[in-house]
């Protein structure tokens, strides 16, 4: 079966022996499916280090160590790379916190994982799948189910996780796993999580191709109320959220697929620092809900709306015109927001303006009155600002 993963040829090679590697967690899960391997994670009994340095040196590539954990990256052919893990076993000294690591065997290290579908490995060079908690059972019966009752305590993340493998897989938490999930939101465990971590959860769950199916399985888990900021998730934003992907791709935007669904879930003026999103992330998904509002409430002139469309563009415009189509809007995007003057400050300075405060402001009354219709070309700006000139 192991054929079926094309790079691990390669990989095989440069490892020379291969006994006592075993590829685990998803790319089993992923090749049981017969769906096309993503990353490819290796774990062995015992160090990486050295290993992940060979492997590196073979493959022309570099090997990033972490560590405390007994983890290798190794980043090959510029885009390639697969993960060497130390076997482990964790303990989790308080609900959220990040788990006490220790070495353990490759059964350890299946049973501290997430979810019976991806505790999963398959003996370098090929061998049987280990399988010890039934994942291939619920592979066939397309469920996703926790490994002990305290999983979700330990690691809250898993929750977002246990939705995402739902979309994207169709599969389904069982009904133990799903009032476990409830339970752990319920008594606000989420809330414990570090921002940083609870951001990285919501960047791949909305970031996915479903993520409209897990939005509504946010709602009803009531999981968008448990994260903080609140978010409100429901039939709303995943309407908004399906046109915004229509726009988005009609315009050309260049907008991240998961900040877009999170300003679908975001109220206006809701504060998101909690996230610690990169400060331009913070901005646009702080500004762009209460901006997209404005822009569909208000009957605003060219100038006025590009100032506003701007401000948190192409977010909030985007948005906008995913809650209302309108014509208006449509021209920001298919026009206004292409217009640029066509004197500068030097065409300024020759018709005998001196440099200060009053440069700015000529040009900015000058992009007024372009975006409002009322100019057209060079010769009609240069009149425009003749005229202003000599009103100072
Ligand atoms: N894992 C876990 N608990 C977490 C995160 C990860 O048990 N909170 C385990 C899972 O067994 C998972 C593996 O670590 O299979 C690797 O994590 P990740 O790369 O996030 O998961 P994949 O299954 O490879 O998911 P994806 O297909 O989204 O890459």
């Amino acid at each position: 079966m192991l054929e079926r993963l094309p790079e691990l040829g390669r990989v095989l090679d440069a490892l020379g022996d291969p006994r006592g590697l075993h590829v685990v967690g998803g790319t089993v899960r992923d090749l049981l499916l017969g769906n096309p391997g993503t990353d490819l994670d290796l774990v062995r009994e015992g160090p990486v280090e050295d290993l992940a340095g060979e492997l590196a040196d073979r493959l022309g590539g570099r090997a990033v160590l972490h560590g405390r954990f007994g983890t290798a990256v190794v980043t090959y052919d510029n885009d390639k790379h697969l993960d060497l893990i130390q076997a482990r076993r964790e303990t989790y000294p308080e609900p959220a916190a990040l788990p006490v690591v220790e070495p353990g065997t490759i059964h350890d290290d299946l049973a501290r994982r997430d979810f019976t579908v991806n505790a999963l490995a398959i003996p370098l060079p090929d061998g049987e799948v280990l399988d010890p908690l039934d994942g291939r059972a619920d592979l066939g019966q397309q469920t996703i189910r926790i490994l002990h009752e305290g999983s979700f305590l330990d690691d809250p993340t898993r929750i977002f996780r246990a939705i995402r493998y739902e979309s994207r897989l169709g599969f389904r938490m069982d009904p133990d796993t799903e009032r476990l999930a409830r339970e752990a939101i319920e008594a606000g465990l989420v809330r414990r999580l570090s921002g940083p971590r609870v951001r990285e959860e919501l960047v791949a769950l909305l970031g996915e191709p479903e993520a409209a199916t897990s939005i509504l399985r946010m709602a009803e888990l009531r999981l968008d109320q448990a994260v903080d900021p609140p978010l409100r998730a429901g039939l709303n934003a995943v309407q908004r959220l399906k046109r915004l992907g229509e726009l988005a791709a009609e315009y050309e935007v260049d907008a991240p697929p998961w900040r877009l669904a999170l300003e679908t879930l975001v109220e206006p003026g809701q504060r998101v620092e909690a996230l610690a999103l990169t400060k331009r992330d913070q901005q646009l998904v702080e500004g762009a809900p209460g901006d997209a509002r404005k822009l569909v409430e208000g009957e605003l002139g060219g100038a006025e709306l590009a100032d506003l469309a701007g401000r948190h563009a192409p977010d909030a415009p985007l948005l906008a015109l995913a809650i209302q189509d309108d014509p208006a809007l449509r021209d920001w995007f298919e026009r206004l927001r292409h217009v640029r003057l066509d004197v500068t400050g030097d065409d300024l300075a020759g018709l005998g303006l001196p440099e200060g405060p009053r440069v700015g402001e000529i040009l900015g009354e000058l992009r007024r009155r372009k975006l409002n219709g009322e100019l057209d070309g060079r010769e009609a700006e240069l009149d425009a600002a003749r005229g202003l000139i000599a009103d100072a």
